[in-house]
């Protein structure tokens, strides 16, 4: 059966952004929404898995949600919205707990690093995590999802619960009129340069909101002078830079700087090696801190721009929810038929 093409993706508001969130995530985002219709979701009720302020928590929301827009995707097009708004995703993710079978979650990586040693004591939210992914993609039947590298687990998961739901309710979903299968089983869009980036401190290392040196990363919120500063700072090794790809193998620093490089100019590794391959840092590093700058700082400006007035985020919010909502609706409706459950 053919499903008619849409993106879905989410990020969570648990605090600052950075350029891992921006070249991960968002800006591939952006490219998408000329070839796809595009949902995008701040998925407040993924990030209360682990603890939330409520003091903090509508401030993270809003900046995601200013985020998406300052870096360029249309709410007036796509969709964006907040997914606690959307009572449907929980919904269809209570049905996802009873298709997915333990054997599956106790295989997901992204729970038992999160959990760590102190499992007894992670939420129950935070193992049902996946579930709810599956519910956030499937309710809107998406086909195409871009994640980064760390999310594929999840979207192989969210596979094989459409799948199961496909075989298990084969016989009411043709009763129904559905065909061969209600759900589409979602792909993964991985692509572009840079959908990992590290740590400035330690190349090793994803960049992250969590590591206590903000040195490590670039905010999208850092002004030039912060972003130039970091730059300069970053860990470095002693060699100039490779003239091929294949040198920078073992110098995972000089690789993520590079990536970061090949992802805001829109080339490759390979392309921007060919520009500064036996350049020495100080040199790749200045024009770095010029190509961050004029890329990230009106994003930035952008974002606060749009911050000052959170209840036109608000707004923006609202209306994305309401209209997701129709959708996820639908999608609701027809699986409570195919369920069995009695409706009105
Ligand atoms: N788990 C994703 C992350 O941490 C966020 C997310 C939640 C998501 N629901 C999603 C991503 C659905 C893609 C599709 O990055």
């Amino acid at each position: 059966m053919a499903f008619q093409e849409r993106v879905f993706s989410g990020v969570q508001p648990t605090g600052n952004l950075h350029l891992g969130n921006y070249l991960g995530a968002i800006k591939r985002f952006v490219e998408l929404q000329d070839r796809y219709d595009c949902l995008y979701c701040v998925v407040d009720l993924h990030a209360i898995t682990v603890w939330q302020d409520p003091a903090e928590l509508p401030r993270a929301t809003r900046e995601v949600t200013a985020a998406f827009i300052a870096c360029g995707i249309d709410p007036t097009k796509h969709i964006i919205f907040n997914q606690s708004q959307v009572a449907e995703h929980a919904e269809l993710a209570w049905v996802f707990n009873c298709v997915a079978r333990l054997g599956w979650l106790n295989r997901m990586t992204q729970f038992k690093e999160k959990a760590g040693k102190d499992r007894e004591n992670a939420s129950v939210g935070l193992y049902a995590y996946p579930t709810l992914m599956a519910a956030d993609i499937l309710i809107y039947r998406a086909t195409h999802v871009p994640v980064g590298e760390d999310q594929k687990q999840h979207l192989e998961l969210s596979r094989d619960i459409a799948q199961k739901f496909n075989n298990d309710f084969r016989h009411a979903i043709r009763e129904h009129g559905y065909g061969d299968g209600f759900f589409p089983l979602p792909e993964p869009l991985i692509t572009g340069e840079a959908t990992r980036v590290m740590s400035l401190r330690d190349g090793t290392r994803k960049m992250s909101k969590s590591e206590p040196s903000d040195y490590s990363r670039i905010n999208l919120t850092d002004d030039a002078d912060a972003i130039a500063q970091k730059i300069r700072k970053a860990k470095t090794d002693p060699e100039p830079l490779p003239s091929e790809e294949a040198g920078l193998k073992l110098r995972p620093e000089a690789d993520n700087l590079v990536g970061i490089y090949a992802a805001l100019a829109d080339t490759t590794r390979a392309g921007v090696l060919g520009q500064f391959g036996n350049a020495q840092f100080s040199t790749f590093k200045s024009a770095l801190v010029d190509l961050s700058v004029a890329k990230l700082g009106p994003i930035g400006a952008e974002m606060k721009r749009l911050l000052r007035d959170p209840v036109g985020i608000d707004s923006i919010l609202a209306e994305g929810s309401a209209r997701a909502q129709k959708l996820a609706g639908e999608t609701m409706k027809a699986v409570k038929d195919i369920v069995g459950f009695v409706r009105s």
